[in-house]
């Protein structure tokens, strides 16, 4: 049986190549998702890439995955800053749950200096850049 993963990416994170590329670097999302499937190829994993600018559609994809993953990789963006939501729909699961950001956040603005996602991550992988979602990925390989 493969280890089902859910990686999820929050708001803006559509937006990687062009956003801010001097923080975020050059590569789209599109080219993170096609080096995770590069990356779990041979291997009993599969991996549901998702991405939303809207707070309760990750909510519900959380809501209705609940007791089907064996982990969740998670860039809340924005959200990891300020949704309670999110932190509560996390707490669904008992899977091991990967924390990544592209930057390091807490190097950064104070206002990106709390996580409501962290106190729940078995692991946090921050200011990696793209590889930070491979690493994240060999957690479960
Ligand atoms: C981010 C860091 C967040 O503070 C920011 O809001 C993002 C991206 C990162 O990957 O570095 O949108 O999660």
């Amino acid at each position: 049986m493969k280890k089902n993963i859910l990686i999820l990416n929050g708001p803006n994170l559509n937006m990687l190549g062009r956003r801010e590329p001097e923080i975020y670097g050059s590569q789209t999302l599109e080219d993170i998702r096609k080096s995770c499937d590069v990356h779990i190829k041979g291997h009993e994993i599969q991996i549901d890439f998702r991405q939303s600018n809207h707070e309760g559609e990750i909510v519900t994809w959380l809501q209705d995955k609940m007791g089907r993953l064996d982990g969740i990789i998670i860039n809340a963006a924005a959200y990891t800053h300020t949704s309670v939501a999110i932190h509560d729909a996390l707490k669904l699961h008992d899977c091991p749950i990967i924390e990544v950001h592209l930057s390091d956040p807490k190097k950064r603005e104070e206002f990106r200096h709390f996580s409501f996602i962290e106190t729940l991550a078995t692991k946090v992988i921050a200011g990696k850049g793209a590889q930070g979602y491979i690493e994240a990925i060999d957690y479960f390989l």
